[in-house]
């Protein structure tokens, strides 16, 4: 069964854009195993937009451009099996893909059984130059089917970015992942507005179809496709620290031929990235502001039940100084009656945080997070 927990992969969109080719493809393989990226769940390697022709064959079938992948599909796609790891594309449920190429509209049995020939094991699925009288639901269920009667096991990546309150029947339309939003850009505002554009709808997101708040930015540096500004160490802290624990498909989206270490590091942050793979994926809750409700998007904190009973206390700072975060126990149903208290760890330090009974404070730099698991105990 696939998507039993959130798909982890590379995309080339973030950085590449258009410029992509079988070398470059290839090499992402390479570094995702050299790099130990495989090692900590990444697995499939993804072609975005702008690898065909723009004509189909005389059968009405997609050509990959011969100049960017000269060896073909197959030869690619088993290059990348043979490293272990799974291959993906890139299609769109309207006539054309969002870079002029061509869509699958009308041609999605074609189209499915294409990917399938090629041992493609993921679409991306987008929803440019849709015809307006053809509506998502039945897009997306059309194609679902399609990749269905292949007989292959195909990943199903809706990309809609929420249109039609995709949330509420993307699900029933036999998707993996959905992406609710627009396009990410590799700065601090843009990811912040993505990520709390979903903090009410992720009771939506589950097992089986996740809601994708768009590829990962950590390590892009201001540079590529999406590169417009770049983050700091910290910011993409807690970008990537947003994603585990909305429990978003984690799929990277810089050049891992340069990728520094803190970027690597922290992709490959273990605490984190076992949050993001909980197998219940319960939503977090949020946890309300002890002094003035309003800022609390400001400095979001929430609570999350991880499967094996322990739990996850997050503080967000998106203000532009460092702030105190408190919780008070009681606002979790905890009275200071019942003796119950947290006791856990910082997992990003490891430091253990005590005995905490009635409050469970926290002091969080700017732009930041603090991340905590604990135990309840006497
Ligand atoms: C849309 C998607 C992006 C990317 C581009 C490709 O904008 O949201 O993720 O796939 O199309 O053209």
């Amino acid at each position: 069964m696939l998507a039993q927990t959130p798909p982890m992969g590379w995309n080339s969109w973030n950085t590449f854009g258009r410029d992509i080719d079988e070398k470059l493809l290839r090499d992402m393989a390479d570094r995702i195993v050299d790099l130990g990226l495989k090692d900590a769940g990444y697995e499939y390697v993804v072609i975005d937009d702008c690898w065909s022709l723009k004509e189909r064959d005389e059968n009405g079938r997609l050509v990959a451009d011969p100049e960017k992948f000269p060896s073909g599909m197959k030869a690619l796609s088993d290059y990348i099996h043979s490293k272990g790891l799974k291959f993906g594309m890139y299609s769109c449920a309207g006539s054309k893909t969002c870079d002029g190429y061509p869509g699958s509209f009308d041609f999605e049995f074609i189209d499915a059984q294409t990917f399938a020939d090629w041992g493609v094991d993921f679409l991306k699925y987008d929803f440019c130059f849709k015809p307006k009288l053809a509506n998502g639901p039945i897009l997306y269920n059309r194609m679902a089917m399609a990749l269905k009667a292949t007989g292959r096991e195909i990943l199903f990546s809706a990309c809609n970015w929420g249109n039609d309150e995709v949330e509420k029947w993307i699900r029933s339309a036999g998707a993996h992942m959905y992406r609710s939003t627009h396009d990410i850009n590799d700065n601090f505002i843009r990811y912040k507005e993505i990520a709390m554009s979903q903090v009410d709808k992720l009771a939506y997101s589950g097992p089986f179809c996740y809601n994708d708040i768009d590829m990962l930015i950590c390590g892009m540096r201001g540079k590529g496709n999406v590169g417009n500004g770049g983050c700091t160490d910290v910011e993409y802290t807690t970008h990537f620290a947003l994603w585990c624990l909305f429990q978003s498909p984690l799929m990277i989206g810089c050049n891992l031929n340069n990728i520094d270490d803190y970027n690597l590091n922290l992709m490959k942050n273990k605490e984190l990235i076992s949050i993001n793979q909980d197998p219940e994926a319960r939503p977090p809750m949020k946890l309300p502001d002890q002094h003035n409700t309003d800022l609390w998007r400001m400095r979001p904190a929430f609570f999350k039940h991880l499967s094996n009973g322990e739990y996850i206390i997050a503080f967000f700072n998106f203000s532009d100084g460092e702030c105190r975060s408190e919780l008070e126990l009681y606002d979790l149903g905890i009275s200071a009656s019942t003796g119950w208290g947290f006791e856990g760890y910082d997992i990003f330090t490891g430091e253990p945080t005590g005995l905490r009974k009635i409050h469970f404070n926290a002091d969080v730099e700017a732009h930041g997070c603090r991340m905590f698991r604990v135990k309840l105990v006497k």
